[in-house]
């Protein structure tokens, strides 16, 4: 599930011909993400869901998690990755997907959840930051970590330049762990991520 430009999901897109997974449906809460048309051009089927409701009507955040839901199930997913996905999921959702419901963040959690992660690392004069993708759990950006990865910061960054270095390891990333949970090689068990 992506909002934007979607290059994890390229990454993903990349590495699926020889991987223990494939990816069958891609959704976005925006129309006209970046990401889409990735998709499309890979022949992966694609869909829209928007978060609001047409104007002058409301959808409710647990109404917007139902339609995800419906259209995974009718997609036959079986495990959702969450590629630049802007929106938190309620705790129904999140539940009903425990275990096969990954994301990926761009810091070395637990330090620096939520957003504007690089301007917060630089202002903070961290030497290093990284990447995370972890199964996802109702509280955000708290899940069990599968995999990390790091990089320096370096002291004439800008939240861009550490950005873009960042996202390169991003995309090795995701697939590694993607490639682990599909393979069965990783499980979420209560509440900690378990190898083996
Ligand atoms: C990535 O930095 C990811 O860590 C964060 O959102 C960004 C998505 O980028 N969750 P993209 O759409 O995959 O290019």
């Amino acid at each position: 599930m992506i909002s934007g430009r979607g290059s994890n999901l390229g990454a993903l897109i990349a590495d699926q011909a020889n991987a223990p997974y494939k990816i069958v449906s891609v959704i976005s809460n925006i129309e006209g993400a970046g990401g889409l048309a990735r998709a499309a051009e890979a022949g992966i089927a694609t869909q829209v869901i928007p978060h609001k409701g047409p104007l002058g009507t409301n959808k409710t955040r647990e109404d917007f998690d139902a339609e995800l839901d419906a259209a995974l199930r009718a997609a036959g997913v079986e495990i959702v990755c969450l590629a630049g996905f802007m929106r938190i999921l309620s705790d129904g959702f999140t539940r009903a997907w425990e275990g096969r419901l990954i994301n990926i963040h761009p810091s070395l959690l637990p330090a620096y959840k939520g957003t504007h992660v690089h301007e917060r690392v630089i202002e903070a004069r961290e030497s290093q930051s990284g990447a995370s993708v972890h199964f996802v759990v109702p509280e955000l950006d708290a899940g069990p970590v599968i995999a990390q990865a790091r990089v320096p910061v370096h002291a004439d960054d800008s939240p861009d330049t550490l950005a873009a270095r960042v996202l390169e390891v991003e995309h090795k990333l995701y697939p590694a762990a993607l490639r682990l949970l599909a393979d069965g090689k990783v499980k979420l068990e209560k509440g900690l991520a378990v190898f083996g």
